[in-house]
């Protein structure tokens, strides 16, 4: 390829003393001194023919160490994640070939010091004595690539702020839903049940009075009775709010109390270790829905629990090898525990195992502990 004027050539020629070798004549030499941006000149062999005060500053170079070198082997040579930039893709280099302008808008350039900077540049034809070379104008965008990310890491906040948010909502009508199951349990159960109790130990009193013995001795065994089941009734409320053994004793005799309710063989691997009470009603909630789900939907022959502390986290894990499908969006139970995990700063999963069936995994950031 020749230097001359190509047929869409409107490179301006350069007078033929400026460039190789010669210094720019003094007015331009001046200006381009004077320019805010970097500016670089190749040759068409791609060698460093001329680079302002501006370029020279930025890739930390002196004047006689850049000029005269090829510009991609100094300073375009590596890619910002380590692998070599290769000198054929060069977009910086193009414009001598084509005669096309590049304008890229972010790219890195090696400093002399091995650093990288992240720089926009544009890069023109422009001829000179011996051939096509390139014109490369310059500037460091660092400010702007970190603002960039700033504003990236804003929106991540900004989106979690949001997630967050939301799942405090369905915590609290969560909340309010079971207060209000409690209270028609309550209601329907053992209110229901203590007044037949009241009445029956009334009747009873009647039967004493009447000197009816056998009756009274009748309606006290049948208030016993009442009371026994009552009983029950409020001990199982209870477990379901809160299983006092969780408080008492720690998420492994809990979970041991779970699984010794369930219908299929379930091996569990829970350390006799306490937590944070946040943590143990958490972990025990996301083991106890989601040994009901195997239960009721899963078709299994066998569950598996798996608890686990690892950098700085809980790791709660319930595997089944039944039908799989499992759906967060499709009822309560699911995302209640992702709500609940999620309150806890942690993060819930449901994935397909690996031979079939559903893991549900929960990770909880244990306080303390550094995240990241
Ligand atoms: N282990 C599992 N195996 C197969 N399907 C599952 C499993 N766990 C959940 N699912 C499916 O995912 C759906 C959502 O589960 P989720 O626990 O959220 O609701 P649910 O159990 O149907 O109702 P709730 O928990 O509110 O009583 C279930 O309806 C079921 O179809
Ligand atoms: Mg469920």
């Amino acid at each position: 390829m020749d230097g001359g004027p190509d047929p869409g050539g409107e490179p301006p020629a350069l007078p033929p003393d400026a460039l190789p070798g010669s210094d720019p004549p003094a007015v331009l030499g001046a200006l381009l001194e004077s320019v805010a941006d970097a500016v670089y000149v190749v040759d068409h062999a791609g060698t460093v023919r001329f680079a302002n005060a501006a370029a020279l500053e930025l890739l930390g170079y002196r004047e006689d160490e850049l000029v005269g070198r090829p510009s991609h082997a100094a300073i375009h040579h590596t890619r910002p994640d380590g692998r070599p930039f290769p000198e054929s893709e060069c977009p910086l280099l193009r414009p001598r070939i084509t005669g096309e302008v590049v304008r890229i808008w972010e790219d890195w350039f090696v400093r002399r010091d091995g650093t990288m900077v992240p720089v926009a540049y544009s890069s023109a034809p422009i001829a000179t004595a011996d051939g096509r070379g390139a014109v490369v104008v310059f500037r460091d965008v660092s400010d702007r690539r970190a603002a960039e990310q700033a504003e990236r890491g804003a929106a991540v906040e900004r989106a979690r702020a949001e997630e967050l948010e939301r799942s405090r909502i369905r915590i609290v009508e969560a909340a309010d839903a079971e207060r209000r199951r409690i209270g028609r349990d309550l209601h329907d159960g053992a209110q229901q049940r203590l007044m037949n109790v009241a009445l029956q130990v009334r009747q009873a009193l009647a039967a004493i009075d009447g000197e009816r013995p056998e009756a009274a001795r009748e309606d006290l065994a049948g208030a016993l009775d009442e009371l026994r089941a009552t009983l029950a009734e409020l001990r199982e409320l209870a477990a379901g709010i809160h299983p006092s053994i969780l408080t008492n004793r720690g998420l492994a005799a809990a979970v041991d109390g779970l699984t010794g309710r369930m219908p299929l063989p379930v091996r569990a691997t829970v350390p006799e270790v306490r937590w944070p009470p946040a943590i143990e009603a958490t972990a025990y909630f996301v083991i106890a829905e989601a040994l009901a789900n195997v239960t009721k939907h899963a078709g299994a022959s066998l569950a598996r629990i798996d608890v686990r502390e690892r950098d700085g986290r809980l790791l709660v894990e319930v595997g089944d090898d039944g039908r799989g499908g499992a759906d967060l969006g499709a009822g309560r139970g699911l995302q209640g525990l992702a709500d609940r995990v999620a309150a806890l700063g942690g993060s819930l999963a449901i994935e397909p195992g690996e031979a079939g069936g559903t893991v549900v995994r929960a990770a909880l950031p244990l306080p303390g502990a550094m995240s990241g």
